[in-house]
């Protein structure tokens, strides 16, 4: 049976009294290519929130690795391994590409406080922040400003600097929000390969159904503050209670 990664078990959250998600629970398999879909305000971030340390929970628990890591601080959990792209990008502006991913490179190596690692050079951070950049199709613009990027290239760059953590779990929130259709096809194209190349397990959340459905191995439905289904892209395509509640005409 496959390693499970991430379990999420019994989880609830509210804010101010406003309930989001009640007593959710399931579990992710390591190496998984899994999304989380759902209606506007469904809960998906504040669920990334909750496993990456920015939000503590009301009740339950989130097992990475066999860890409960909930309320855990953010930065401790990057170390654990877990990296996250966000719905608005998190880049510093007026630092180039390069810089954006090498501070990434340099933040990562410290968690292990390894005074042999090959990165504590800056030449060798450099260089991997370039393999990085090669991943995601933008080495050519490693000296550009990041600020001025175009708004693709900086969700792409926002995807680098978490690779650049060396997570064994991503997780990447709406990482094709606000793009063109084209640029739309390209990111997802970049995301399968990524998943494809670097082994890592990785959880999208996603609005455009064509996208969700076509990479995902495994598609999870958060809505009426639950778990509303879960299963292959076909299987959920199919359900009467999905295609009721939340995907209506799409399909
Ligand atoms: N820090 C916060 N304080 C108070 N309420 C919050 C906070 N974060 C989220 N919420 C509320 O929790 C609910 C879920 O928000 P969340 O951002 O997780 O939804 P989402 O599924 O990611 O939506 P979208 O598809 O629009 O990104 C919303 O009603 C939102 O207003
Ligand atoms: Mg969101």
């Amino acid at each position: 049976m496959a390693e499970k990664i991430l379990r999420i078990e019994n989880l609830s959250k509210s804010f101010e009294g406003t309930q989001v998600f009640n007593n959710i629970s399931f579990v992710i398999e390591k190496g998984e290519l899994s999304s989380i879909i759902g209606p506007n305000g469904a809960g998906k971030t504040t669920l990334f929130n909750l496993i990456t340390g920015y939000h503590i929970p009301d009740q339950g628990r989130v097992i990475f690795k066999g860890q409960d890591i909930a309320g855990i601080q953010p930065h401790r959990i990057v170390r654990l391994g877990i990296a996250r792209a966000f719905q608005r990008t998190n880049i510093f502006p007026k630092m180039t590409v390069l810089e954006n991913v090498v501070a990434a490179v340099i933040s990562r190596q410290r968690r292990n406080l390894n005074l042999v690692s090959p990165f504590r050079n800056n030449k060798a951070a450099e260089e991997r922040a370039y393999e990085i950049l090669e991943n995601v199709e933008l080495a050519d613009m490693a000296h550009r400003q990041s600020g001025i990027l175009a708004h693709g290239n900086q969700k792409r760059l926002d995807i680098a600097v978490a690779l650049a953590l060396d997570p064994e779990l991503l997780l990447l929130d709406e990482p094709t929000a606000g793009m063109s259709p084209e640029e739309r096809k390209h990111t997802v194209q970049l995301v399968k390969r990524l998943w494809e190349t670097l082994h890592i397990t990785m959880v999208f959340i996603e609005h455009d159904m064509d996208i969700v459905f076509g990479i995902s191995q495994k598609v999870r439905v958060l809505c009426y503050r639950t778990i509303l289904a879960e299963g292959t892209p076909a299987e959920i395509s199919a359900n009467e209670q999905v295609i009721e509640a939340y995907l209506g005409e799409e399909v």
